[in-house]
């Protein structure tokens, strides 16, 4: 249960227990006329982000313990075994900053792992899953400095004095949080990242690489359906915050590796023709259409390597687990 409560809305409040808590969290009419553009478009979408209310952090968090999403325990391990070589790049004092931070589950190896870190700012679009992560730590590490930001992390965010104060700036992005831009939207994501870091900042990222189609598709279709059961619970949100009138068992979860594209695609297909009813409006389904939901592209090392020179960053070191999965990269910012 939350510490603090506003009563009126019953959202947890955050600045009584963290170092910094700003609160940019998107207008709900910005999800009802998004929702509105994407049913208009064709082929119909709507954007990841709106996974993420409570409800879908939650069922992410469970995704990652499935025995198909590799993605996490892959990473974790990775990162534990950088330690050493990490802490040198970071340097002491570092101060951190999570882009799409989620649980803040990944970051307490680096909290634990690296020679005192200054401060950790994470920024998350889902507010009450960021303010609760972030008391936990702020709990669990009362020597470091808990941030918070709630925002849209593709709007340009500026970095509060608590993350400038003792040691290097190291941005981090992991999950492959990355894979969820198409290539262009990434680099122009990683710009303003480069940006916002500052000269001497760093950016420790996880991105997953291209692999056997199989493995990527069980990822993303796991047996106990907690992948089908986050991406319909976009429908659950579009019915609850939106009033939309539809019906959730008429959809179902497709999720498939697109070669061409190098990318896996989630989508929401209509078993039936119907009409979904959204702000006054009709959207039309013929059975079998589907509503594009998410799009996770998968690299190769040096693929992305040069994504990220052409954003800004010199791309300094990357690593892979001993199977091939997943790579984290290490960037600096580049200068002249
Ligand atoms: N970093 C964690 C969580 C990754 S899930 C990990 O690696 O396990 C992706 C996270 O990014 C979610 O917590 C989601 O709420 C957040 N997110 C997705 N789109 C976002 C956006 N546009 N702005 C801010 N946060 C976003
Ligand atoms: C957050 N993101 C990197 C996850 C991914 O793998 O693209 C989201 C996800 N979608 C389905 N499973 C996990």
């Amino acid at each position: 249960m939350p510490k603090s409560i506003d009563a009126k809305n019953n959202r947890p409040q955050a600045a009584d227990t963290l170092a910094f808590f700003q609160d940019l969290e998107p207008p709900a009419n910005d999800f009802l006329q998004d929702a509105v553009n994407g049913l208009s478009a064709t082929p119909k979408n709507m954007s990841p982000k709106y996974f993420y209310d409570q409800k879908g952090s939650q069922l992410f968090d469970a995704i990652c313990d499935t025995q198909e999403y590799y993605v996490t325990r892959t990473e974790i391990d990775l990162l534990k075994s950088l330690i050493p070589t990490l802490n040198k790049l970071a340097g002491p004092n570092a101060a951190i900053v999570e882009y799409g931070s989620g649980a803040s589950v990944k970051v307490r190896t680096l909290l634990e792992g690296l020679d005192h870190v200054s401060s950790y700012l994470a920024i998350d679009i889902s507010r009450t899953h960021l303010i609760n992560a972030c008391r936990v730590l702020a709990d669990d590490y009362p020597d470091i400095a808990i941030g918070a930001i709630c925002a849209d992390f593709t709007a340009p965010i500026v970095l509060p004095p608590m993350s400038r104060e003792k040691g290097n700036v190291v941005g981090f992005l992991p999950g492959s949080t990355i894979g969820n831009f198409a290539p262009k939207e990434a680099g122009a994501f990683l710009a303003r990242a480069a940006k916002m870091l500052g000269k001497d900042g760093s950016l420790l990222m996880g991105v997953d690489l291209k692999k056997d189609p199989a493995i990527l598709n069980a990822a993303y279709n796991d047996k106990q359906g907690i992948t089908a059961a986050f991406n319909l619970n976009l429908l659950t949100r579009m019915r609850g915050e939106l009033g939309a009138k539809l019906d959730q068992n008429t959809f179902c979860h497709k999720a498939f590796y697109n070669d061409d594209q190098g990318r896996i695609e989630m989508h929401l297909q209509s078993e039936t023709d119907q009409t979904v009813h959204l702000d006054g409006q009709e959207f039309t389904f013929s059975a079998g259409e589907t509503i594009h939901t998410e799009n996770s592209y998968k690299y190769g090392l040096e693929e992305f390597a040069a994504l990220a020179e052409t954003a800004g960053f010199r791309a300094k070191h990357s690593w892979t687990d001993p199977e091939g999965l997943f790579s984290l990269h290490w960037l600096e910012v580049h200068t002249e």
